[in-house]
């Protein structure tokens, strides 16, 4: 076991000094993310040093070191206070959202080696926190929302488990949306086992009440469905978005 020098700044004034503007990642696993998709971490709090330390050593030994220096045990109501919602492994952090420039440059670059999704005016907030997960584990280049969400929401980067640091996440609207042909999903597309989707697809998906909006569609280069039978009226948005990039993956596509 490595002893790292600890922070010597006080760490709840760190924490109330940025937390209007970070990203709290709420859990060990969370934080577990963010550090190794090299989120920069102002400020970690635990109610138990030991047990998150031990939890690194048996699940994550790679990040045991970095939250070693991280970590500042405070009394649980100290913890409290500073959370929404206690979660069960008692760990808080503080990340820095990534610049909205260095994102969008990343979103446009081309050539891309994997798609961008796009949730078209997304409205639950777990499903878009699933998605950047589902980007996430599939190496996709960005997850793209458009309409009023937040795709850097609390509940969002709660859902997506702290996986906003390894793909590039950001809202724009549709005229805005990165270059690249836009294959949008829909149960009145071409069957998507007939097709292979290039890497440097924009992969579109509608709104959970509504579908795709007309402005999307208006943009779509190929309408593209997923297998389903005929009583069913259509599958989950986010559900949608993994078989989508799995179709893409068994295609040719692979996680980095
Ligand atoms: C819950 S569905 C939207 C249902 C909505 N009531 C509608 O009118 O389309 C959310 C999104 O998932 C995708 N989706 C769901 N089922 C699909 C299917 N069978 N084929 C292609 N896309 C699908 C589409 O992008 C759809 O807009």
């Amino acid at each position: 076991m490595t002893d790292l020098p600890r922070s010597t700044t006080d760490p709840l004034s760190t924490w109330r000094r940025t937390a209007d503007t970070a990203v709290l990642l709420d859990g060990f696993h969370a934080l577990k993310h963010a550090i190794r998709f090299h989120a920069r971490v102002p400020v970690a709090v635990t109610t138990d040093r030991r047990a998150a330390l031990t939890l690194a050593e048996e699940l994550a030994p790679d990040v045991r070191d970095t939250l070693d220096t991280l970590l500042t045990q405070v009394p649980e109501a100290t913890y409290q206070a500073l959370v929404p919602r206690p979660h069960p492994t008692g760990i808080a952090a503080l990340a820095e959202r990534p610049e909205r420039e260095a994102n969008l440059e990343a979103l446009r670059r081309t050539p891309r080696t994997a798609p961008v999704v796009v949730l078209d005016n997304p409205r639950n907030l777990g499903n878009a926190g699933a998605v950047i997960r589902l980007a996430a584990g599939f190496g996709a280049t960005g997850v793209v929302t458009t309409g009023t969400l937040d795709p850097w929401h609390p509940t969002v980067v709660r859902g997506g488990a702290g996986l906003h640091f390894a793909t590039a996440v950001e809202r724009l609207t549709v005229p805005e949306l990165p270059p690249g042909p836009l294959f949008a999903l829909d149960p009145e597309g071409d069957d998507i086992r007939g097709l292979k989707i290039p890497d440097d697809a924009v992969l579109a998906f509608g709104s959970e009440r509504t579908g795709l909006s007309g402005e999307l569609r208006a943009r779509t280069d190929h309408l593209v469905s997923l297998p389903m039978r005929p009583q069913v009226s259509s599958y989950n948005l986010a559900t949608s978005v993994a078989m989508t990039l799995y179709h893409w993956s068994a295609t040719g596509g692979a996680p980095a």
